[in-house]
C-alpha cells in the first residue's frame, strides 16, 4: 500500500510515519513545506520517501497514479490561524481544495482521512457532544476544518474520494516544547515535571475537565481508518467525532503523582489567564463517542496508562541519545 501523508513534519504525521514504517506493510510519501525528516526510529526507512513542497501550488505534484490513501495533516494551527486570518484560511481551506481536486483528476476514489477537529465546536453546548450537533466554531481554525468537512462530504458523495473527516481529541501527553495552543498545558503539565522542569497550569479550577487522546491512541485509529469499510457511512455523511476520555485537572495531577511519587507535583503551579479561560471553556467536555465505537475506533484505557506510555517513550529516547 502507499500512503501520502501530508504535513508529514508535524507531530501528527510524524507519529503516523514511523508507526506505518514499523509495519513494514506500507511504502510512505511524506510531504510537507519544511522537508520532512524520514523518523530514524523505524523498522523500514527505505520505504519512506520525503517531498519538500508548498501544498497550495504544488498539490499536483504529490498526487501519483500509484497512491492508495492520503493522510492530510498539513495546515495553521489554532494560534497561528488566529493572527494570521490570510495565511490560516489559504492554507487550511484552499490548499486542502487543490490537493483533493488534484485526487479527484489523477486518482479519484482512494481513502482520504483527513484530521478535523473538536475545535469546530463552539458554545453553546449541550452537556454531551455528538456528531449531530452543528457546530458553531468559535475560531479561525475551526470554521476552517468546517469547511474542509463539507469538502470532504461532497467529494466522497460524488465518488471523487473515498473520504472521512476525524475530529480528533486534544492530543496528550505531546512530546517536544511548549506551543501557542491554548492546549499546551494538557502535554505540558505531565511532560515538564517528568523533565524535571516546573509548569504553570492556566486554570485555579481543579475540576475543569478536557477530552483528550494519547499519541498512541490516536495513531492506532487513524491506522484502522485506513481499513474502514466505507459503507459504514453514507456518502454525505464521512465525520466521525474520534474517541477521548474526559480528564479533569485533578486527574491529571493524580496520575502523575501515581507514576512519580507525589513530590513532583511540587513542580506545578495554578495561575489563571483569563485569554486562555475564555477558550478553553468554551471547547466540548463530554461526548457520545457512539458512532466511532460502532465503525471500530477505540479510546484510551485512563490517563494514568497514557503518562505510563509517555514516561516509557521519554526513556526510549533518552537512551537513543
Ligand atoms: N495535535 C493535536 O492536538 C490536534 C488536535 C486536533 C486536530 N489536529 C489536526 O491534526 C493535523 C496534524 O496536527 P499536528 O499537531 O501534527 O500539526 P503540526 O503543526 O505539528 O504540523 C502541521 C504541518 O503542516 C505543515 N504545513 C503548513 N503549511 C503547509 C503548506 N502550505 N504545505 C505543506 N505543508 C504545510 C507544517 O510545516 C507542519 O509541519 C492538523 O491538521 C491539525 O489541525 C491536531
Amino acid at each position: 500500500m502507499k500512503i501520502l501523508i501530508t504535513g508529514a513534519a508535524g507531530f501528527v504525521g510524524q507519529l503516523l510515519a514511523t508507526e506505518l514504517l514499523n509495519d513494514g506493510n506500507s511504502e510512505v510519501v511524506l510531504a510537507d513545506v519544511i522537508k520532512p525528516p524520514i523518523p530514524t526510529s523505524c523498522k523500514y526507512p527505505k520505504k519512506a520517501s520525503s517531498i519538500k513542497v508548498d501544498l497550495l501550488t504544488g498539490a499536483s505534484d504529490v498526487i501519483t497514479e500509484d497512491l492508495d490513501a492520503v493522510f492530510v495533516f498539513h495546515g495553521i494551527m489554532s494560534a497561528g490561524s488566529e493572527e494570521n486570518f490570510e495565511l490560516g484560511i489559504t492554507v487550511n481551506i484552499d490548499s486542502s481544495r487543490a490537493l483533493l481536486d488534484a485526487i479527484r483528476q489523477k486518482r479519484p476514489g482512494i481513502r482520504v482521512i483527513y484530521a478535523s477537529s473538536q475545535a469546530v465546536y463552539g458554545l453553546p453546548l449541550p452537556e454531551t457532544v455528538d456528531e449531530s450537533i452543528v457546530p458553531t466554531p468559535q475560531s479561525s481554525y475551526g470554521a476552517e476544518k468546517l469547511v474542509c468537512e463539507t469538502l470532504i462530504n461532497e467529494y466522497t458523495r460524488r465518488g471523487f474520494i473515498d473520504g472521512f473527516a476525524l475530529r480528533f481529541p486534544t492530543i496528550s501527553v505531546r512530546p517536544g516544547r511548549p506551543t501557542a495552543a491554548a492546549s499546551s498545558f494538557l502535554s505540558g503539565m505531565i511532560r515538564e515535571p517528568l523533565n524535571g522542569v516546573p509548569c504553570v497550569i492556566p486554570v485555579v479550577d481543579r475540576s475543569f475537565v478536557s477530552w483528550i487522546c494519547s499519541p498512541k491512541t490516536l495513531v492506532a485509529n487513524l491506522k484502522h481508518a485506513l481499513t474502514v469499510a466505507s459503507d459504514l457511512l453514507p456518502p454525505h455523511i464521512r465525520i466521525v467525532n474520534l474517541p477521548g476520555i474526559g480528564v479533569s485537572v485533578q486527574d491529571m495531577m493524580n496520575a502523575l503523582s501515581e507514576i512519580a511519587g507525589p513530590d513532583i507535583l511540587k513542580l506545578l503551579s495554578e495561575e489563571e489567564q483569563p485569554a486562555l479561560k475564555e477558550i478553553l471553556y468554551s471547547w466540548p467536555t463530554k461526548f457520545d463517542n457512539a458512532r466511532a465505537y460502532s465503525m471500530g475506533f477505540k479510546p484510551d484505557q485512563s490517563f494514568v496508562e497514557t503518562v505510563k506510555d509517555f514516561q516509557f517513550s521519554m526513556k526510549i529516547s533518552n537512551a537513543a541519545l
